[in-house]
Protein backbone atom coordinates (compact mmCIF):
# COMPACT_ATOMS: atom_id res chain seq x y z
CA UNK A 1 0.00 0.00 0.00
CA UNK A 2 1.38 3.73 -0.75
CA UNK A 3 0.28 7.16 -0.37
CA UNK A 4 1.69 10.34 -1.11
CA UNK A 5 1.10 13.94 0.72
CA UNK A 6 2.57 16.15 -2.57
CA UNK A 7 6.16 14.81 -3.45
CA UNK A 8 6.76 13.03 0.38
CA UNK A 9 6.14 9.58 -0.23
CA UNK A 10 4.54 9.06 3.42
CA UNK A 11 3.47 5.12 3.18
CA UNK A 12 5.64 3.49 0.28
CA UNK A 13 4.56 -0.33 -0.77
CA UNK A 14 3.78 -1.40 3.15
CA UNK A 15 2.41 -4.98 2.92
CA UNK A 16 1.68 -6.50 5.62
CA UNK A 17 -1.30 -9.72 7.32
CA UNK A 18 -2.30 -9.78 10.51
CA UNK A 19 -3.08 -13.33 11.86
CA UNK A 20 -6.07 -13.45 15.02
CA UNK A 21 -4.48 -13.56 18.82
CA UNK A 22 -1.37 -12.36 17.71
CA UNK A 23 0.00 -8.96 18.47
CA UNK A 24 1.46 -6.98 15.48
CA UNK A 25 4.08 -3.80 16.02
CA UNK A 26 5.01 -0.89 13.42
CA UNK A 27 8.68 0.53 14.33
CA UNK A 28 10.10 3.62 12.93
CA UNK A 29 10.96 7.15 14.47
CA UNK A 30 8.67 10.22 14.38
CA UNK A 31 7.28 10.88 10.81
CA UNK A 32 7.67 7.38 9.26
CA UNK A 33 4.03 7.09 8.62
CA UNK A 34 3.27 5.16 11.56
CA UNK A 35 0.01 7.13 11.71
CA UNK A 36 -0.69 7.63 7.90
CA UNK A 37 -0.51 4.00 7.58
CA UNK A 38 -3.30 3.56 10.35
CA UNK A 39 -5.33 6.35 8.66
CA UNK A 40 -4.92 3.88 5.56
CA UNK A 41 -6.23 0.88 7.12
CA UNK A 42 -8.77 2.80 9.19
CA UNK A 43 -10.65 4.13 5.82
CA UNK A 44 -9.14 7.68 6.95
CA UNK A 45 -7.22 7.67 4.10
CA UNK A 46 -7.56 6.82 0.72
CA UNK A 47 -3.98 4.33 -0.66
CA UNK A 48 -2.88 5.95 -3.81
CA UNK A 49 -2.52 2.33 -4.66
CA UNK A 50 -2.51 -1.16 -2.73
CA UNK A 51 -5.39 -2.72 -0.91
CA UNK A 52 -7.33 -3.33 2.51
CA UNK A 53 -8.59 -6.51 3.17
CA UNK A 54 -10.31 -7.39 6.44
CA UNK A 55 -11.39 -11.15 6.32
CA UNK A 56 -10.92 -11.41 3.11
CA UNK A 57 -12.98 -8.85 1.67
CA UNK A 58 -11.79 -5.56 -0.45
CA UNK A 59 -12.59 -2.67 1.92
CA UNK A 60 -9.93 -0.03 0.68
CA UNK A 61 -11.45 3.42 0.71
CA UNK A 62 -14.25 2.19 2.70
CA UNK A 63 -15.43 5.04 4.77
CA UNK A 64 -14.28 4.56 8.53
CA UNK A 65 -17.76 3.80 9.90
CA UNK A 66 -17.70 0.82 7.34
CA UNK A 67 -14.22 -0.49 8.60
CA UNK A 68 -15.73 -0.16 11.76
CA UNK A 69 -18.63 -2.29 11.02
CA UNK A 70 -16.00 -5.05 9.07
CA UNK A 71 -14.18 -5.26 13.32
CA UNK A 72 -11.38 -2.70 12.80
CA UNK A 73 -11.16 -0.61 16.21
CA UNK A 74 -8.52 2.52 16.61
CA UNK A 75 -6.78 4.59 18.95
CA UNK A 76 -5.72 7.83 18.05
CA UNK A 77 -2.52 9.06 19.08
CA UNK A 78 -4.13 12.33 20.38
CA UNK A 79 -6.68 11.43 22.76
CA UNK A 80 -9.88 11.00 20.80
CA UNK A 81 -12.28 11.50 24.36
CA UNK A 82 -15.08 13.53 24.72
CA UNK A 83 -14.13 15.50 27.98
CA UNK A 84 -17.14 17.81 29.01
CA UNK A 85 -19.29 14.47 28.49
CA UNK A 86 -19.62 11.42 31.24
CA UNK A 87 -16.89 8.46 31.11
CA UNK A 88 -20.46 6.23 30.20
CA UNK A 89 -21.58 8.28 27.28
CA UNK A 90 -18.55 7.97 25.81
CA UNK A 91 -18.36 4.24 25.86
CA UNK A 92 -22.64 4.36 25.04
CA UNK A 93 -21.41 6.50 21.76
CA UNK A 94 -18.79 4.20 20.75
CA UNK A 95 -20.87 1.26 21.46
CA UNK A 96 -23.66 2.41 19.05
CA UNK A 97 -21.77 0.42 16.40
CA UNK A 98 -23.19 -2.55 17.87
CA UNK A 99 -26.87 -1.74 17.60
CA UNK A 100 -28.42 -3.29 13.70
CA UNK A 101 -28.55 -0.55 11.24
CA UNK A 102 -30.74 1.46 11.16
CA UNK A 103 -31.63 1.73 14.74
CA UNK A 104 -29.33 4.61 15.68
CA UNK A 105 -31.24 7.31 16.49
CA UNK A 106 -33.88 5.71 18.31
CA UNK A 107 -34.73 6.44 22.01
CA UNK A 108 -31.46 5.68 24.21
CA UNK A 109 -33.65 2.90 26.11
CA UNK A 110 -34.02 1.02 23.06
CA UNK A 111 -30.13 0.67 23.11
CA UNK A 112 -30.07 -3.21 24.56
CA UNK A 113 -26.92 -4.30 23.59
CA UNK A 114 -24.75 -0.91 23.74
CA UNK A 115 -26.03 -0.42 27.68
CA UNK A 116 -25.22 -3.91 27.78
CA UNK A 117 -21.40 -3.73 26.53
CA UNK A 118 -21.24 0.16 28.79
CA UNK A 119 -21.87 -2.00 31.77
CA UNK A 120 -19.09 -4.79 30.77
CA UNK A 121 -16.66 -2.16 29.99
CA UNK A 122 -16.83 -0.03 33.27
CA UNK A 123 -16.56 -3.02 35.17
CA UNK A 124 -13.95 -4.49 33.14
CA UNK A 125 -12.01 -1.47 33.25
CA UNK A 126 -13.01 -0.41 36.97
CA UNK A 127 -13.98 3.06 35.96
CA UNK A 128 -17.85 1.78 37.42
CA UNK A 129 -17.33 4.28 40.07
CA UNK A 130 -16.67 7.54 37.61
CA UNK A 131 -19.47 6.46 35.13
CA UNK A 132 -21.26 9.83 35.69
CA UNK A 133 -18.18 11.68 36.29
CA UNK A 134 -17.41 13.97 33.01
CA UNK A 135 -13.88 12.66 31.55
CA UNK A 136 -12.35 15.79 32.42
CA UNK A 137 -12.32 14.58 35.83
CA UNK A 138 -10.66 12.11 35.22
CA UNK A 139 -6.97 11.14 35.96
CA UNK A 140 -4.17 10.74 33.07
CA UNK A 141 -3.91 6.90 34.05
CA UNK A 142 -7.90 6.74 33.78
CA UNK A 143 -8.11 8.56 30.61
CA UNK A 144 -5.75 6.44 28.96
CA UNK A 145 -8.13 3.22 30.22
CA UNK A 146 -11.00 5.12 28.92
CA UNK A 147 -9.75 5.33 25.46
CA UNK A 148 -9.03 1.64 25.06
CA UNK A 149 -12.40 1.04 26.49
CA UNK A 150 -13.74 3.48 23.71
CA UNK A 151 -11.39 1.49 21.46
CA UNK A 152 -12.87 -1.83 22.64
CA UNK A 153 -16.45 -0.69 22.68
CA UNK A 154 -17.63 -2.24 19.13
CA UNK A 155 -15.78 -5.46 19.89
CA UNK A 156 -13.20 -4.93 17.36
CA UNK A 157 -11.44 -8.47 16.00
CA UNK A 158 -8.45 -5.87 14.96
CA UNK A 159 -7.64 -3.06 17.56
CA UNK A 160 -5.00 -0.80 16.54
CA UNK A 161 -3.18 1.18 19.26
CA UNK A 162 -1.48 4.57 17.80
CA UNK A 163 2.10 4.94 20.18
CA UNK A 164 -0.36 3.48 22.91
CA UNK A 165 2.21 4.44 26.09
CA UNK A 166 2.93 7.73 25.03
CA UNK A 167 3.58 9.93 27.74
CA UNK A 168 3.59 7.14 30.25
CA UNK A 169 6.14 5.99 32.42
CA UNK A 170 7.84 3.20 33.02
CA UNK A 171 5.12 1.25 35.18
CA UNK A 172 2.52 2.30 33.16
CA UNK A 173 4.29 1.21 30.29
CA UNK A 174 4.53 -2.31 31.71
CA UNK A 175 1.25 -2.38 32.42
CA UNK A 176 -0.12 -1.34 29.15
CA UNK A 177 1.84 -4.13 27.54
CA UNK A 178 0.39 -6.56 30.13
CA UNK A 179 -3.04 -5.32 29.33
CA UNK A 180 -2.58 -5.80 25.32
CA UNK A 181 -1.29 -9.17 25.64
CA UNK A 182 -4.04 -9.69 27.30
CA UNK A 183 -6.40 -8.76 25.37
CA UNK A 184 -5.06 -10.90 22.50
CA UNK A 185 -5.55 -13.38 24.49
CA UNK A 186 -2.44 -14.35 25.70
CA UNK A 187 -2.77 -13.92 28.92
CA UNK A 188 -6.31 -14.00 31.84
CA UNK A 189 -8.06 -10.98 31.74
CA UNK A 190 -6.62 -8.70 34.72
CA UNK A 191 -6.52 -5.11 35.22
CA UNK A 192 -5.40 -5.08 38.78
CA UNK A 193 -1.74 -4.22 38.17
CA UNK A 194 -2.61 -1.55 35.48
CA UNK A 195 -4.90 -0.18 37.95
CA UNK A 196 -2.49 0.05 41.53
CA UNK A 197 -0.25 1.68 38.91
CA UNK A 198 -1.53 4.46 37.23
CA UNK A 199 -4.48 5.46 39.93
N1 LIG B 1 -2.56 14.87 5.91
C1 LIG B 1 -1.27 15.08 5.64
N2 LIG B 1 -0.88 15.97 4.69
C2 LIG B 1 0.43 16.15 4.40
N3 LIG B 1 1.43 15.51 5.00
C3 LIG B 1 1.12 14.60 5.95
C4 LIG B 1 -0.23 14.35 6.32
N4 LIG B 1 -0.25 13.39 7.29
C5 LIG B 1 1.04 13.08 7.51
N5 LIG B 1 1.87 13.81 6.71
C6 LIG B 1 3.33 13.67 6.64
O1 LIG B 1 3.63 12.30 6.39
C7 LIG B 1 4.77 11.88 7.13
C8 LIG B 1 4.38 10.72 8.02
O2 LIG B 1 3.63 11.20 9.12
P1 LIG B 1 3.00 10.26 10.24
O3 LIG B 1 2.27 9.15 9.57
O4 LIG B 1 2.25 11.13 11.16
O5 LIG B 1 4.32 9.67 10.93
P2 LIG B 1 4.46 8.89 12.31
O6 LIG B 1 3.10 8.56 12.83
O7 LIG B 1 5.28 7.66 11.97
O8 LIG B 1 5.22 9.81 13.22
C9 LIG B 1 5.27 13.10 7.88
O9 LIG B 1 6.29 13.70 7.12
C10 LIG B 1 4.04 13.99 7.96
O10 LIG B 1 4.40 15.35 8.02
MG1 LIG C 1 2.16 9.00 14.58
Amino acid sequence: MSIRFGGLRAVDNVSFSIEPHSITTIIGPNGAGKSTLFNLISGALRPLSGKVLIDGIDQTGAPPYCIQQAGVGRSFQITNLFFELPVAENLRLAAQVLEPAGKLWRPIAAGAESRARVSELLEQFDLAAKAHRSVAQLSHGEQRRLELAVALAGKPRLLMLDEPTQGMSHGETEDTALLIRTLAGKQPFSLSSMISASS
